[in-house]
């Protein structure tokens, strides 16, 4: 197979905060595997990444802790890059666009836009904090949408609708600052003239839809601009913070966030060529017409990668001899939720990174996102498929496989590889089970279909230990010690196949395979062929994954912040709080009326270990005959009470019907008395 030159980004995530599992799942864990894979390929690939350190909510952080910017992001980056770190993010380089070698970059393109005549200025009125004395861009302004009413509209979208304005139209504003009605100024800023570049965009996309497949949510968002017209977009912007616009009296004037922050990756790039001592080695990527370009994003950032971006570098390119290459791919993610709703930081929904993996390894965690990635529709993280997935799929099927063949080649073939006798059919099937899942695995994982490849990855695993089940070694150890030998020889190049092919997923308990194999990786299409020679010696077992208990996922789940009541729904509750209700089966043995209560009904009933009154309130829907032999459920922990001077201990189950009349809740009658009900 012919090796290609990947070029591979991931969007920069802002360090304003900590990344969480939603951030993993949409645009770095689908990334790292594909580098992973393209890697053991023997592809020429590079993976670019790091903090994108500008922009208004960066700002607002640092003017709520009340210290400098740069104060939070040196925090944040320093913090995100140990997460990724730690979840085993294979970047070749993790930047910051705060390094001088990224203002110089994004700079350098706007002066080129400038000189070339591209960009225009134009006078705008802009919101005003006459209390703050600033101008307030996008986000430090919030009022309510002028198209369908959300009240915490930003300036210039809406975040409910999507729907774009102008910041004039947006109804009842208040400065996010000092919470007054902010005033419109005018001031002078610099446009891109997008629109300019809309038939060439369409092309474009379309070109590379047609050669290389584009994902259904990424062409839909972009016929969705296309068909709204692409209108000039402001660049810069009236703040402090950012890359200084490189023109002459425009203090106070920063280039808009966004449209510095794709450059980022070609800033990240030299920044990796400098560290290589190769400063010239980011254009054999960026300017090499044989690379193929992949940005990983979510889909909140699709505009900006499959159509900002791209026209900035045909703007670049149309002027200036070195040439970039655009993408050709943009696999964007949809959402990920956890258990249910949204993640938010403010509500203390969800989970940060570092704080997961000081408690759980990262390969369950990158196994369970991986097999539910947000592909085509958004997805959910629950605690309880985390440690199902952990402990029937990873522990289960693939670390029991790895264990038993282990344990046999330790303890019947002195830890070497036994030899491989006669090979009867059912050998020659997982044999070519090896051959054919990295293929299947390689052909999805290169249409970014990585769910679809980790489902392929798992069924290799339950090939394998049904192979196992099915040659009986435990048998023929006893009977045909050759046969055993052939068996344990296919298991442990199976053990070889499935460690290369889940080494982009899991790449912590490749790593132990390997080393348990005592083999090196292979190239990816060799794997299900690569052989471990007869009498190789193997190194001792190691444990791959561990379970996790019940208990440890329920704290977690305990920890999660109590749901907010819904108007008309139930609260909810836990299995605890609902096991604490003691419903018992019991049959009423005797019933009868009670002077001068017409509603009520004394009824003694059966529980089993013992026998209790109940003062039931059911006297309008049966006469105590029909009561009485019926098995009933009462809940029988139900704190004692006086109703007319009797004792009542317990209470019965009913139901109403359509006519309003109350049914007692009537049970099987092959279920016994006193039996629990749950
Ligand atoms: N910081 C942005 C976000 O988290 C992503 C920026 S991607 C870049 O949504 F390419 F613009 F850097
Ligand atoms: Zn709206």
């Amino acid at each position: 197979m012919e090796k290609e030159k990947v070029l591979v980004t991931s969007a920069l995530p802002y360090a304003n905060g900590p990344i969480h599992l939603g951030h993993l799942s949409g645009a770095y864990l689908p990334a790292d595997i594909y580098v992973r894979y393209k890697r053991l390929k023997g592809d020429d690939i590079i993976y670019v990444c790091g903090s994108d350190e500008h922009g208004v909510p960066i700002t607002i952080t640092a003017e709520k802790e009340k210290v400098e910017p740069k104060v939070i992001i040196d925090r944040y980056h320093e913090m995100n890059k140990k997460a990724f770190d730690m979840f085993g993010m294979d970047f070749d380089i993790y930047s910051r666009t705060s390094l001088p070698v990224h203002h110089e970059t994004a700079q350098t393109f706007f002066k080129s836009f400038y000189d070339q005549g591209i960009l225009k200025e134009k006078k705008t009125l802009q919101f005003y904090d006459e209390k703050a004395k600033m101008f307030l861009p996008d986000r430090y302004v919030e009022g309510t949408c002028p198209r369908c009413g959300y009240e915490e509209a930003r300036s210039d979208e809406c975040e409910k609708c999507s729907s774009h304005y102008e910041p004039t139209e947006l109804i009842n504003p208040k400065s996010k600052i000092t919470g007054e009605t902010p005033v419109l100024r005018e001031t002078s800023h610099w446009f891109f003239p997008l629109g300019k570049y809309q038939e060439w965009l369409e092309n474009y996309i379309d070109e590379m839809n047609k050669k290389y497949g584009w994902k259904d949510n990424v062409l839909q968002q972009c016929r969705s601009w296309f068909n709204d017209g692409l209108k000039d977009r402001a660049v810069t912007r009236d703040l402090d913070w950012g890359v200084k616009v490189p023109l002459e009296n425009s203090e106070g004037k920063v280039l808009y966030v966004w449209f510095e922050a794709v450059l980022g990756y070609i800033s990240a790039t030299k920044e990796l060529s400098a560290k290589k001592n190769q400063p010239e080695l980011w254009r054999n990527y960026w300017q090499d017409p044989g690379t193929k370009y992949i940005a990983f994003i979510g889909k909140d950032n699709i505009v900006f990668h499959a159509i900002m971006f791209p026209a900035m570098l045909k703007a670049w390119n149309d002027g200036n001899e070195d040439k970039y290459i655009y993408p050709q791919n943009v696999p964007a993610n949809e959402f990920l939720n956890f258990e249910g709703k949204k993640f938010s930081k403010s509500r203390g929904w969800g989970i940060d990174v570092i704080e997961f993996l000081e408690m759980f390894p990262a390969d369950p965690l990158r196994y369970t996102l991986a097999a539910n990635l947000p592909e085509n529709k958004d997805t959910d993280f629950y605690w309880k498929e985390f440690q199902a997935r952990n402990n029937n799929e990873l522990a289960d099927i693939l670390g029991n496989f790895v264990n038993r063949t282990f344990t046999f080649a330790h303890k019947h073939f002195e830890g070497k590889v036994p030899k491989r006798g006669e090979l009867l059919p059912i050998d020659n099937e997982m044999l070519k089970a090896n051959k054919e899942f990295p293929e299947k695995i390689s052909a999805l994982l290169e249409k970014f279909k990585i769910k679809d490849a980790v489902l392929e990855m798992m069924n290799l695993a339950r090939t394998a230990n049904k192979y196992f089940n099915d040659t009986e070694p435990w048998k023929t150890v006893k009977s045909d010690k050759e046969r055993c030998g052939t068996t344990i020889n296919i298991s442990l190049q199976t053990v070889y196949t499935l460690a290369e092919v889940f080494y982009p997923v899991i790449p912590f308990a490749a790593a132990k395979m390997f080393k348990m194999l005592n083999a090196e990786k292979t190239d990816w299409f060799s794997a299900g062929e690569a052989k471990l020679p007869e009498g190789h010696r193997l190194n001792k077992a190691e444990i791959l994954f561990r379970k996790i208990e019940d208990k440890v996922i329920e704290e977690q789940i305990a920890k999660l912040p109590a749901t907010e009541e819904e108007p008309g729904k139930p609260k909810e509750i836990t299995y605890e709080e609902f096991s604490e209700i003691d419903l018992r089966v019991a049959k009423i043995i005797d019933a009868g009326k009670i002077p001068k209560a017409e509603k009520l009904l004394k009824l003694q009933v059966d529980l089993g270990s013992e026998k209790r009154q109940i003062i039931a309130g059911v006297a309008k829907f049966y006469s105590p005959e029909d009561l009485i032999g019926k098995k009933v459920v009462v809940v029988a922990n139900l704190r004692p009470a006086k109703l007319f001077g009797l004792k009542s201990e317990g209470m019965l189950l009913a139901s109403e019907n359509k006519d309003g009349q109350l049914k007692v809740v009537e049970v099987d009658d092959s279920v016994e008395i006193g039996a629990k009900v749950k």
